[in-house]
This record gives C-alpha cells, sequence and structure tokens, in this order.
C-alpha cells in the first residue's frame, strides 16, 4: 500500500459518506454546489485525507471520528511571551477551537511568526512582509480549508490579512481587542501618547523617578492592543469595516467575557464559510476597500494606516492610491472622539459607546452598504440595530471633533511621490509654516544634539531627519514624531514642524511629516537638503517644498552619493532588493498581486 494515494490517477474521488477502507477520499475539486452534504471540503483543491496524514491525526490522540468528512479549520495564532498584546491567545484558541467543533469541523493550531510593537528590533515593519509571507505559504502548503486569523498588535493585522488574501481560501479575523484604559493617581492614561507626553516632562524635569515608575506600571494593565486608536486599533477598525471580522469585533477590549463569545463565534463561522466556499475575493472588493478607508478616516486613523492599506487592497487587486486616500480624508468627518486624534476618551469607552457598528451606522449614507461580509450577509444587514450610546465617544455627522483632516497628503519639491501627514493631530498654526531646516542624517546624531540644550534652535525651525524609510531605516522604523529638543521643552514648546522619511507610531501626535517619498536613502529630494534652507509646508494646497533653485539642486543631486547597503545577506537582503517605497505600501514586489500568477494548491502524489 503507498504511503501516499494519489486523488487521481485516472479515477474521480469518491464522495464523503463513501469512504474508501483505506482512504478518506472525498468529492472532485470540481463539483459545483458546495452546500451538496456530500461535498467534503478537505479536498477542495485536491487534498484527499490520506493515511498519513490521518495515523498523523491518530498519532495526536484523535480518532477518525475526530477529523474525518469535517472541514479542516487552520488557526494562525501569533501568541509568543514577547508579544504582550496577544498574552491572551492562548486561551483564546481554545474558545476558537469549541467554536469549531461545534459547528463539525476539525481545528489545528498553528503557531504564526508574532510580529510584536514593542520589543521586535529594529522595527516590526521589516518583518510584516515576512509575516504575510508566512501566513500564505502556510495556509498553502497545509491541508486546511479555511483559517481564523489572530492578530492584532500592529502589522499583525496587515500581515496575515495580505498572505490570506493571495493563499484564497475562506478566512476570518480574529482582532485581540484593546487593553483596558491606563491608571496611574488617578488619572487616566493612554497608549503611547502618555508616554511620549510624560517623557516631555521628564525632559523638562517635571517628573519625579518615583511618578515616573508609577506611570510605567499604570499605562499597561491587561493583556490586548495598545487602547487609544493607534496603529492596532486602526488597522482592526479596518479588517473589521472590510468584512473581515464579526461586526464589531474589532471594538472589543481584550479582557471582556464577550471577547470569548467572539472567538468561539469564530470558530463556528468559519465552518460555514468553508461550506458556503466564501472565499476573501467575494468580500475584499474595490467597495469593502473604500469603506475600510472612510471608517479610518473617521476613526482619526493612524498613519500607518496608508501604508498597509494600500498594501492590503492591492493583494484584493484594488488599486488604491494615496491621493484616494487623501481625497477621502477632505470630505470624512472625524466621529471617533478617541484619543490621539480625538480629545477625550480610549477605546475601551469607544466600546462601551456601541463601538466600530455604531460608528459605522452614523456613517451608512456614505458606505457601500451592499459590500459582503464573513457573515455571509451585507455590510448593511450587519450594521442593523447599531446604536450609539454616548454621542460624545462617536460623534453624529453634525458634531464631529473635527470636520475633515484625519490624513492628508502632500506633494512638492521635497517628496514628489507623496508624504503623510495627520492635520487634526497637531497644532493648526503649523498647517501653514515656513522656516529654515535643522537637518540630520542618522537617529542617533539627532538624539545627541536634541538633548544639548545651547542648541541653537528657534520654535520656527523644521526638524528634519533621514535615512529613515523602508530601506534607510531600515524597515521603515516608527522615528517620526522626532523629539522636540531640548532647549525648546525648556521654554514651554510642545509642538513644531517636522519631516521625515520615517513612519511614526498611530499613539503619535504633532506636526509631523511622514513617508517622504522617495526616500531619502535612495536619493530621493530630502538627500538634498542642507541645513539652513528654507522649508514650506502649505497643507490646505497640500505642498511641501524647498524653496531651493533648480540649478542649485541639479548640482546637489550630481554630488549625491549613493550610500552603502544595509545588508550583505538574509532576510534583509531580500527586503531590500525587493521592498516597495511608502506610497506603494511597502510590499515586495514580487508579492503584488499583478506581479504574476499566484502558485495553486500543490499537487500530492
Ligand atoms: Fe502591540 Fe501597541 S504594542 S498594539
Amino acid at each position: 500500500m503507498p504511503e501516499f494515494a494519489s486523488k487521481t490517477e485516472g479515477q474521480p474521488a469518491q464522495r464523503c459518506g463513501q469512504p474508501d477502507p483505506h482512504f478518506d477520499l472525498g468529492p472532485s475539486h470540481d463539483q459545483k454546489d458546495p452546500r451538496d452534504p456530500t461535498f467534503c471540503p478537505v479536498v477542495r483543491a485536491g487534498r484527499p485525507a490520506q493515511l498519513r496524514h490521518r495515523s498523523r491525526m491518530m498519532q495526536l490522540g484523535y480518532a477518525e471520528e475526530d477529523f474525518r468528512d469535517k472541514p479542516v479549520i487552520g488557526i494562525l495564532n501569533t501568541w509568543s511571551e514577547l508579544n504582550t498584546c496577544h498574552a491572551h491567545f492562548r486561551e483564546r484558541v481554545q474558545d476558537v477551537k469549541r467554536g469549531v467543533l461545534q459547528a463539525g469541523g476539525f481545528a489545528v493550531e498553528m503557531p504564526s511568526l508574532s510580529v510584536d510593537e514593542s520589543f521586535t528590533k529594529p522595527t516590526s515593519m521589516l518583518y510584516r512582509n515576512l509575516l504575510a509571507m508566512e501566513a500564505e505559504e502556510n495556509i498553502r502548503s497545509h491541508p486546511l480549508d479555511g483559517v481564523v486569523l489572530m492578530g492584532g498588535c500592529d502589522k499583525t493585522t496587515p500581515g496575515l490579512v495580505m498572505g490570506a488574501l493571495s493563499a484564497g481560501v475562506p478566512m476570518i479575523y480574529l482582532p485581540a481587542g484593546p487593553m483596558l484604559r491606563g491608571n496611574y493617581a488617578g488619572k487616566i492614561l493612554g497608549s503611547g501618547s502618555d508616554a511620549w507626553k510624560y517623557w516631555d516632562e521628564r525632559r523638562a524635569g517635571n517628573i519625579t523617578d518615583a511618578e515616573w515608575l508609577g506611570i510605567q506600571g499604570g499605562i499597561a494593565r491587561s493583556a490586548g492592543t495598545c487602547m487609544t486608536m493607534g496603529t492596532a486599533s486602526t488597522m482592526t477598525a479596518i479588517a473589521d469595516a472590510m468584512g473581515l471580522t464579526l461586526p464589531g469585533a474589532s471594538s472589543i477590549p481584550a479582557v471582556d467575557a464577550d471577547h470569548q463569545r467572539m472567538s468561539a463565534e469564530c470558530g463556528r463561522r468559519i465552518v460555514e464559510m468553508v461550506w458556503e466556499d466564501l472565499t476573501p475575493n467575494r468580500i475584499v472588493t474595490e467597495a469593502a476597500c473604500r469603506n475600510a478607508a472612510i471608517v479610518a478616516m473617521a476613526t482619526g486613523c493612524s498613519t500607518n494606516a496608508v501604508v498597509h492599506l494600500i498594501a492590503m487592497a492591492r493583494r484584493a487587486g484594488v488599486k488604491l492610491t494615496l491621493d484616494d486616500l487623501d481625497a477621502l480624508g477632505r470630505v470624512t468627518p472625524l466621529i471617533a472622539n478617541v484619543r490621539p486624534s480625538g480629545k477625550d476618551y480610549l477605546m475601551e469607552d469607544f466600546y462601551y459607546a456601541g463601538g466600530l457598528r455604531a460608528l459605522m451606522k452614523q456613517l451608512d449614507e456614505r458606505l457601500d452598504l451592499s459590500a459582503l461580509t464573513v457573515t455571509g450577509k451585507t455590510m448593511g444587514e450587519n450594521l442593523e440595530g447599531a446604536q450609539v450610546y454616548n454621542d460624545d465617544v462617536i460623534r453624529p455627522l453634525s458634531n464631529p471633533v473635527y470636520q475633515e483632516g484625519s490624513l492628508a497628503v502632500v506633494r512638492g519639491n521635497l517628496c514628489p511621490d507623496g508624504a503623510v501627514i495627520k492635520p487634526a493631530a497637531c497644532d493648526p498654526k503649523y498647517h501653514v509654516h515656513q522656516g529654515p531646516a535643522l537637518v540630520f542624517d542618522s537617529y542617533p546624531e539627532m538624539k545627541k544634539a536634541i538633548d544639548n540644550e545651547d542648541l541653537d534652535v528657534t520654535p520656527d525651525h523644521v526638524l528634519v531627519l533621514r535615512n529613515a524609510g523602508p530601506l534607510g531605516g531600515p524597515g521603515f522604523p516608527e522615528w517620526g514624531m522626532l523629539p522636540i529638543p531640548k532647549a525648546l521643552i525648556k521654554k514651554g514648546h510642545r509642538d513644531m514642524l517636522r519631516i521625515s522619511d520615517a513612519r511614526m507610531s498611530g499613539t503619535s501626535y504633532g506636526a509631523c511629516v511622514l513617508h517622504v517619498a522617495p526616500e531619502s536613502y535612495v536619493g530621493g529630494p530630502l538627500a538634498l537638503l542642507k541645513t539652513g534652507d528654507t522649508v514650506r509646508l502649505d497643507l490646505p494646497n497640500r505642498r511641501l517644498d524647498m524653496l531651493i533653485s533648480e540649478d542649485e539642486l541639479a548640482r546637489r543631486r550630481c554630488e549625491w552619493k549613493a550610500p552603502e547597503p544595509r545588508f550583505e545577506r538574509g532576510y534583509g537582503y531580500m527586503f531590500s532588493r525587493h521592498v516597495t517605497q511608502a506610497d506603494q505600501g511597502c510590499d515586495f514586489d514580487f508579492l503584488q498581486t499583478d506581479f504574476g500568477r499566484t502558485a495553486g494548491e500543490p499537487d500530492i502524489f
């Protein structure tokens, strides 16, 4: 008896309910109606349950009855002890399995690269595409009929979704959920935002060691993702608005019992999705991407949303551009009063106020409610009954936090391919600003200078950091909220115009122009700027320019020398050769949908 039996060998596959005495062969892949009870999705793509597979499952203590004729559901779990945002995933995966079993599926947990924001060096963004590749190949290379994607910490949402979109089997996204509000000495603390704020106060000498330790212990009080509207909350909201999560799942706090119930429901639903053959290409359409972008703008999203949204959309074959996002940013009011763009509240408050469903209900005239979702229903059907319970947290369109301005895209001779700013999160006096540049080539060089209390700097200066983009960082680090020089902090200044080709954390704020493209490391015009040159930002006209003559720029361009490559081997080498620029989403060129045909399911012989 062969160890592996070919499904075909010229013979039609058997149907479920007619098991081969040795091989549990199911129906052929081209069976037309997946709702037919004899359809066996285990062999959806040419994967008969074979002796070796089944004997190895029995090695784990399962009986044939546990898996025979059942959809195999992979649970891609990004748990790690160094991903504190996902600390509850070891328990939650049991809830998912419970749901899968209840619905008649067979669940297998698969550990996935746990790209975390706090500990991954030099930056988690370097590894988003590695997670996407791993997820895609893990799904393709294993006998999975559907997947539950467990993520939440910033890059895990786009990474898992990008990979699963390319793999193409039915999938549902399970967001980790935000952690509880921070608390110290009677004050509510917000992830990231308050860390930056109190760090400036500490640098100004206004915070004692004991207070600093108190803040350290109180700012992250439970499992879950950052509880401001940072990148994690933005990206899970985007997945929700794309129709990839159970409705409103992104708002449920990580440690709320609702989160456990939602996890079990993910398990039940993915089994149904397999039987319905509800693949992600039917969900992530142009309408779904547009819905997600509108919702992102209305939540006061992280600037990182731009990069990830473009990359995710393109994996689904949707050509979303920076200009599309700028256009939506101009007309979408910011109605989530959640920090850092909002003023007073955090994600826990947002959930109690009705969560993302309630916010989307406010926007329903702007959304395409016919978009299909993982529930098998339309977005409009999912939003039925959604209500706002606190209209100071989720504002009506008639009383927004800001009429527009979650994100804006600027262009000019400093950033011909675009740069991004968050107008709502900076002092409006910087929306039009002109001043002398103070330019640094590396973070260490800048850090040394800004800690010098005698630094010759005024509030009108424009602080510039370069070599911090996708290739220069390397990996596009979140350095873009450049620290205010100590000399200005001591005088009470807390904001100034800052420009870089870096990203910034979604929890950051201030007059920071980010994602300058093309980046300086590859010879973008930012590489030609010198200290003392005049820089002008004109946000209403979406311009960012250096006021230098074309002749002078041409002369500097001739003098510019390309820096040494950052990597000579390994993953970093591959990253350097294939990552695209910020305006293109920073996916690898060869992973983009239009690069070539996706590999099919591997044959088994
Ligand atoms: Fe994980 Fe912020 S560190 S979401």
